[in-house]
């Protein structure tokens, strides 16, 4: 089992390339599903078929969805918030306000990848290739599993205090103005959704999961997908490839494409090292829209070669996830790292807020929530090499003694 994520600047070729690997891997033997979690749902048309909520077989090994996001998980985040704004509305707070405090956003779109999730933990298909949205859209999709579980982590114990408290309260305080207490019912849905995203971020960062860049060759595309690839190694999402797509074919060309040829492959060649180890796949330029299987089993053989054996075994290659996030030990000491392609030094902090590791990269923010380990230690340095972020940490004497 192998899933692989497409994503990449709007309009560079996401759908087309997922299309185009999953055509190809189906036609090389592999059982492919190739799923759309991007509102636009452009796949159809990419694939020339209508594609419902249902995954529908195009071709032998080859199945399509477009995945639904009003899927149940949003019925157990409507629960959760319906109580919130409840609670708000006892404490005086206008409805509609109340209604704007509880929208957290982005929490719909999140929940289409339960739905990706489950077509992955099915075991039907050996690929599940995922057509995503734009790398900013993605980026918070993909980010938010984690920070969505920490909020409910955050905000469930407060609601079973209040819940305990308020049962005490409610004998002495009988009548109006009392907050009304979470029911059951809400309880176990925020319960639910809980452990839904957790297993949402099992699927996303797991072993057999890697993210492929698509990019043309151009320099803002270029620079927005190198601010991509060190976003998702912030999240612990691994990038293990990078499509450059639309190149100009060099041969047999006039002078204008010749020129156009020679000056993609210069900046490809510029922008190469910054995504190593990650390899660069290269696509040509198509001769006309590539629509339909046929058309995309062309495109994806100048990407990937012809189909076979060979292709198959590619893909489903596990990806050497040994460049992610991990903790290693030096004596006493402990060293976090974060794998950082492409990070610039001066758009980079690092700081130690509680238990948190606070990291922020290019205008992406994440808290690393410390193994205990780690809360009780000391921060020594941080330094950005080759890549990689390393933060040392050592034990600090204080915070060890048991009290
Ligand atoms: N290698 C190629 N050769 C020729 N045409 C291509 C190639 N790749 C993509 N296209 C065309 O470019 C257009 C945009 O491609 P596509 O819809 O796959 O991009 P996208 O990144 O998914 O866009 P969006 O951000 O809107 O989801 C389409 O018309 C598609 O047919
Ligand atoms: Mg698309």
């Amino acid at each position: 089992m192998r899933v692989l994520l497409f994503t990449g600047k709007g309009g560079v070729g996401k759908t087309t390339i997922a299309a185009a690997t999953a055509v190809h891997a189906a036609r090389s033997g592999v059982k492919t599903l190739v799923a759309s979690a991007d509102a636009a749902h452009s796949l159809a048309d990419c694939l020339d078929s209508p594609l419902g909520p249902e995954p529908v077989e195009l071709e032998p090994g080859l199945s399509a969805v477009h995945v639904d996001a009003r899927s149940r998980g949003e019925r157990s985040w409507r629960a959760v918030q319906e109580y919130l704004i409840g609670v708000l509305d006892t404490l005086g707070i206008d409805p509609i306000a109340a209604e704007e405090l509880t929208v957290l956003p982005g929490a719909e779109e999140v929940l289409a990848l339960l739905e990706v999730r489950d077509l992955v933990l099915s075991g039907d298909h050996d690929l599940v290739v995922v057509d995503c949205a734009p790398s900013a859209e993605t980026l918070r999709l993909l980010a938010l599993p984690e920070a969505l579980s920490r909020y409910l982590e955050l905000s469930l114990p407060v609601e079973r205090r209040v819940r305990r408290a308020m049962a005490a309260g409610a004998r002495a305080l009988r009548g109006d103005g009392v907050v009304p207490r979470p029911r059951d019912h809400v309880v176990e849905a925020a319960e639910r959704l809980h452990a839904e995203l957790a297993g949402v971020r099992e699927v996303l960062a797991g072993p057999a999961t890697s993210v492929r860049l698509v990019l043309t060759p151009e320099a803002l595309v270029i620079a927005e997908a190198r601010r991509t690839l060190t976003a998702l190694a912030l999240y612990g999402y691994g990038v293990d490839g990078v499509v450059a797509n639309r190149l100009v074919p060099a041969d047999g060309a006039d002078g204008w494409r010749s020129g156009w040829a020679r000056s993609q492959a210069a900046r490809l060649a510029e922008a190469e090292p910054s995504f190593a180890p990650a390899p660069m796949l290269r696509a040509g330029y198509a001769p006309g829209e590539p629509i339909g299987p046929d058309a995309l089993a062309e495109l994806a053989e100048t990407l990937y070669g012809p189909a076979g054996s060979d292709v198959a075994g590619d893909l489903l290659a596990l990806p050497d996830h040994a460049a992610r996030l991990r903790v290693e030990r030096d004596g006493e000491e402990f060293v976090l790292v974060v794998p950082m392609p492409a990070a610039e030094r001066g758009l980079m902090s690092a700081a130690r807020v509680g238990d948190d590791l606070c990291l922020q990269v290019a205008g992406h923010r994440r808290s690393l929530s410390l193994p205990s380990a780690l809360r009780r230690c000391v921060v020594t340095s941080a330094r950005l090499r080759d890549g990689e972020l390393r933060v040392r940490f050592r034990p600090d004497p204080a915070l060890w003694r048991v009290p």
